[in-house]
């Protein structure tokens, strides 16, 4: 950050106090507020974080009004066409594409940690066979901290590098296993001669008694949803993985405490919300009674798959999902292609109503990717895990770019108190 030489002028009761502002390199500058508390005696108000920058960041970019997002400066359309997950998280973790060899030994690193420790599978049978995936992989990753003692100093940068790895390459084995272990399958080994996302599938789908075959085009899709997902600057379960490092806390138990965050249907729940209400909508001729639903002030329905907090355009990663929908369901006869269509003709009536256009409101990442997880196989159960899946690379850069700020401090927001001041402690019979 730099100091943009401008200042904001606050005056409290008269006093005049003056605050520098800082520039990033692109978007907002930010008021500099924290000498406040120690010259004014005030805090600053803001639940929700609504205009309040925690970090700085080089990793991710969004520009809600334009309906941008980069990762590292690099559009996510352009890397969804041209490069894959893996390359994405050299990218999102060491800040720069990586060169032929730098990509080969780190595609290799992460190869050779694919499989977990023997024990952890014992892990799985304590729990109840209809546990929501999320339950058991939440718990998982916090028990990796026990069974991989030596990448737990976050202090080291070795031990930080090969917890990294160890997460981004164990994460899909995990969440193959959760998924097994809901349906009543045996657990599948990863094979090291596929790639990450083409294992992934395989380690799901594949049973003792019926190979999976390798379909390029579904792996392609899946990796596509890999990528999107990845990473997306300093939402909740991020905010939750930062906080949770700054008190020191180990890289497994951060990143077990990201995906207890995404768990909430505000947050990785809404693409199965998304694909239930188009299930239910069931045919074009219904769409405009879901519309008027959703219009009605009177009525708690909304359009899920619309609408972002931040973006005030089209989520650019929608855009991408819509075009990987038609791809995968023209391979696939999921059965869902009347699907698409209603999504398809639910998108294009309501970019045309007054209601949504005036409030801005466009199809978000999870209008589409319902579709596309049920047509590869998957219930609606694993989608909020696969976004998990997506996100450890994500949370592990923001967590790892954190340890290394030199200004690092322990995360403590303040409040505006507003329960009762001092009163007496009073023996239980005169209450
Ligand atoms: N359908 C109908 N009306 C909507 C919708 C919708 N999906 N989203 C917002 N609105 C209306 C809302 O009723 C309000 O209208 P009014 O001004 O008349 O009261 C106006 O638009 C502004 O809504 P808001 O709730 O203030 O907007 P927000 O920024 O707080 O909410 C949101 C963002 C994503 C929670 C919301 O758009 C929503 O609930 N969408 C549906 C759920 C969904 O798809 N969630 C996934 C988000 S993308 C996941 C990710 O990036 O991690």
């Amino acid at each position: 950050m730099k100091d943009s030489g401008r200042t904001a002028e606050i005056s409290i009761g008269g006093e005049n106090y003056s605050f520098p502002i800082l520039s990033g390199t692109t978007g907002p500058d930010v008021i500099d507020v924290r000498k406040l508390y120690a010259s004014t005696g005030f805090f600053t108000f803001d639940p929700g974080f609504t205009s309040t920058a925690s970090c700085e960041s080089s990793i991710t970019y969004i520009d809600g009004e334009a309906g941008m997002l980069q990762y590292r400066g690099y559009p996510i359309e352009e890397l969804a066409e041209h490069s894959h997950f893996l390359e994405v998280c050299f990218l999102l973790l060491y800040g720069d594409l990586p060169s032929a060899s730098q990509l080969e030994d780190f595609m290799s690193r992460v190869t050779n940690h694919t499989m977990v420790h023997e024990q952890m599978r014992n892990f799985f049978n304590g729990f109840r066979r209809d546990a929501h995936p999320m339950a058991i992989i939440t718990g998982v990753m916090g028990a990796m901290s026990a069974f991989y003692h030596d990448s737990i100093d976050i202090n080291d940068p070795v031990q930080r590098e090969i917890a990294s790895i160890r997460m981004i390459a164990k994460v899909p084995t995990i969440v193959a296993m959760a998924y097994k272990y809901s349906v009543g399958q045996p657990f599948c080994y990863p094979r090291n001669d596929l790639d990450y996302t083409s294992n992934f599938l395989r380690m799901c789908f594949e049973v003792p008694a019926e190979a999976y075959p390798e379909n390029k085009a579904l792996s392609r899709a899946m990796d596509r949803i890999f990528i999107l997902h990845a990473d997306h600057e300093q939402n909740a379960s991020t905010s939750t993985v930062r906080l949770a490092g700054s008190s020191g806390a180990n890289p497994f138990a951060c990143i077990a405490a990201g995906i207890a965050c995404l768990w909430g249907p505000s947050h990785g729940g809404a693409n199965q919300a998304c694909l239930e209400m188009l299930l239910e909508i069931g045919t074009t001729d219904r769409i405009s009674e879901f519309i008027k639903r959703a219009k009605d002030p009177d009525d708690p329905f909304r359009l899920m798959g619309f609408g972002h907090r931040v973006y005030k355009n089209f989520d650019p990663r929608a855009k991408v999902m819509k075009e990987s929908a038609d791809e995968v369901l023209s391979v696939v006869d999921s059965g869902r292609k009347p699907t698409l269509q209603i999504a398809k003709e639910l998108e294009r009536i309501a970019l045309e109503d007054e209601y949504f256009v005036s409030r801005r409101l466009y199809p978000n990442v999870d209008f589409y990717s319902g579709v596309i997880l049920d047509a590869l196989g998957f219930p609606t159960a694993m989608f909020t895990p696969i976004f998990a899946l997506s996100r450890t690379v994500g949370w592990i850069s923001q967590w790892k770019e954190m340890i290394a700020e030199p200004m690092q401090k322990i995360g403590r927001p303040r409040q505006l108190f507003v329960g009762p001041v001092e009163r007496r402690y009073l023996p239980l019979h005169q209450r």
